[in-house]
């Protein structure tokens, strides 16, 4: 693939959009590469997931604005369902994505990273939604996603004032889960860059997610996924199912006799998805 690279470490698969010229733009290539980077993960070995930009200075700029600028109305609406497939695929993932913000997530750049299940950021992010600037709304999810994440009043604020927020406010409304600094000694000087720092947090996170259960962990994603989309009491139905389900896992067997016998040096015995 020319703008998606796609790399193991441990039981964590990283996603990176490269296409850095561009600040990592979506254009159709990448979404197609994009799709296709997310069904080749081997979902019996990895247990979580991270998406990111390359370079230090953008995640995601936005869709591609010159492949969008000639596009008719039926180009539009057809641009937007391919934004919203890939964008789908990826928010009902089995396993969960953390998306690591590394610069810019502007546009369709801030909904491939709310289409992810967690947010972290690096202390130079810049998260906004600047469509009606260019006379179009946000096209992959941001009216929808943004609104529910945050609050609809704080999403219609930013998406009508095409006002971008940094790190901070972006931590301070919600939309972020985490900001990463970067490390400096006693002189002020950096130590570890803002991206590494970022990495290395996401990373820390994604090995904490994958030592975990996996077959309760992708029931946690569904549970909460599916249970958002009705109301409650079809909503602890879901989760009622999906709690039963686990008991059929060794993880559980194993799990719940390693704490009855007081033995927390065991690790939980984990086992593969398709062993179910
Ligand atoms: N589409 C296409 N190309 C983009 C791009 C985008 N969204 N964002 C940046 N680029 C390109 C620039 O055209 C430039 O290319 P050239 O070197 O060939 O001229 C290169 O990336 C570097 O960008 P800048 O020179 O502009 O870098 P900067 O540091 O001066 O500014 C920026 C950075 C503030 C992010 C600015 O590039 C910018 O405003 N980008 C557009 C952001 C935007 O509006 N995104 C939303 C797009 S609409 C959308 O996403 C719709 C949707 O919901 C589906």
């Amino acid at each position: 693939m020319e703008f998606v690279t796609y790399e193991v470490q441990d039981r964590v698969g990283i996603i990176t959009i490269s296409r850095e010229k561009a600040l990592n733009a979506l254009n159709s290539q990448v979404l197609d590469e994009l799709s296709q980077a997310f069904d080749g993960v081997d979902q019996n070995e990895i247990r979580c997931l991270i998406l990111t930009g390359a370079g230090e200075k953008s995640f995601v700029a936005g869709a591609d604005i010159g492949e969008m600028s000639t596009l008719t109305k039926a180009e539009g609406e057809a641009f937007g369902k391919k934004g919203n497939d890939v964008f789908r695929k990826i928010e009902t993932f089995p396993i969960p994505v953390i998306a690591a913000v590394n610069g810019f997530a502007l546009g369709g750049g801030c909904e491939i990273s709310m289409s992810c299940d967690i947010r972290i950021c690096s202390e130079n992010a810049v998260f906004g939604q600047p469509e009606v600037g260019l006379g179009i709304t946000p096209g992959f999810g941001g009216t929808q996603r943004l609104a529910r994440l945050v609050s609809p009043g704080m999403a219609k604020q930013l998406i009508y004032t095409a006002r971008n927020i940094k790190a901070d406010e972006a931590y301070r409304i919600g939309l972020v889960n985490q900001l990463v600094k970067a490390e400096t000694n006693e002189a002020g000087e950096v130590t570890v860059s803002a991206k590494d720092a970022l990495m290395a947090a996401a990373l820390k996170m994604a090995k904490c997610i994958a030592a975990n259960a996996p077959i309760a962990v992708r029931n946690c994603k569904k549970a909460i996924n599916d249970g958002l989309q009705v109301d409650m009491d079809k909503a602890i139905v879901i989760e009622e199912k999906l709690f039963g389900d686990c008991f059929e896992t060794e993880d559980q067997k194993a799990g719940m006799a390693n704490f009855l016998e007081k033995d927390k040096e065991k690790k939980l015995k984990v086992v593969p998805f398709k062993n179910k």
